[in-house]
């Protein structure tokens, strides 16, 4: 959706006409104050229907700073075990996952000081630093962020941990959340 278009939306009528039209409470569909969506996450209604994109929860990523402690703290409180560990350098990062049914539990700690979850881990601390959606083609995916003019970290998939295809979206204009998109 183009901002040209989402003006013309917004000036056809108010979101509250547009949400009536819905049969749906205004505040419900439209929260007001601070869980409403700022403007650089708004992407407009788009099309009558899209294609489902997301297939699973592929991971969620949580930077620590000790990984084998970690490791630790997850096998005595849940009994998860990890299924996998490798190092990504190009990403500057070492990544245990623990298996949760078709899902993973992706614990990182940077193996650089340039690392980018080095930076998270010195401005946020310990805790979830993104959420990895599975898609059936990352590059379709991608496309369809794109298309609605959110910000993409990744201009290109490129390939990430276990052999899959990743793209980062920007959590400027992803209501704040960093989100991977991962092909399996
Ligand atoms: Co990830």
């Amino acid at each position: 959706m183009s901002a040209a278009r989402w003006d013309a939306v917004a000036s056809s009528g108010s979101v509250q006409s547009m949400n009536q039209t819905q049969g749906q409470p205004a505040d419900v569909v439209a929260p007001s104050g601070p869980l409403a969506p700022s403007p650089k996450d708004r992407v407009g209604p788009g099309p009558e229907r899209l294609p489902a994109l997301l297939t699973e929860i592929d991971h969620v990523a949580i930077a620590v700073e000790d990984l084998d402690a970690a490791i630790d703290w997850y096998r005595q409180v849940f009994g998860a075990e990890v299924v996998a560990r490798e190092r990504v350098d190009r990403d500057g990062v070492e990544e245990a996952l623990l298996g949760v049914a078709d899902s993973f539990i992706q614990l990182l700690t940077p193996i650089r000081e340039d690392s980018p979850v080095a930076k998270f881990l010195q401005t946020r601390g310990q805790g979830i630093h993104h959420v990895g959606y599975r898609v059936a083609d990352c590059a379709t995916a991608l496309e369809a962020v794109k298309r609605a003019g959110v910000p993409t970290i990744d201009a290109q998939p490129r390939p990430g941990s276990r052999g899959t295809t990743v793209a980062f979206v920007h959590p400027k204009g992803a209501l704040g959340t960093l989100i991977e998109l991962v092909e399996a």
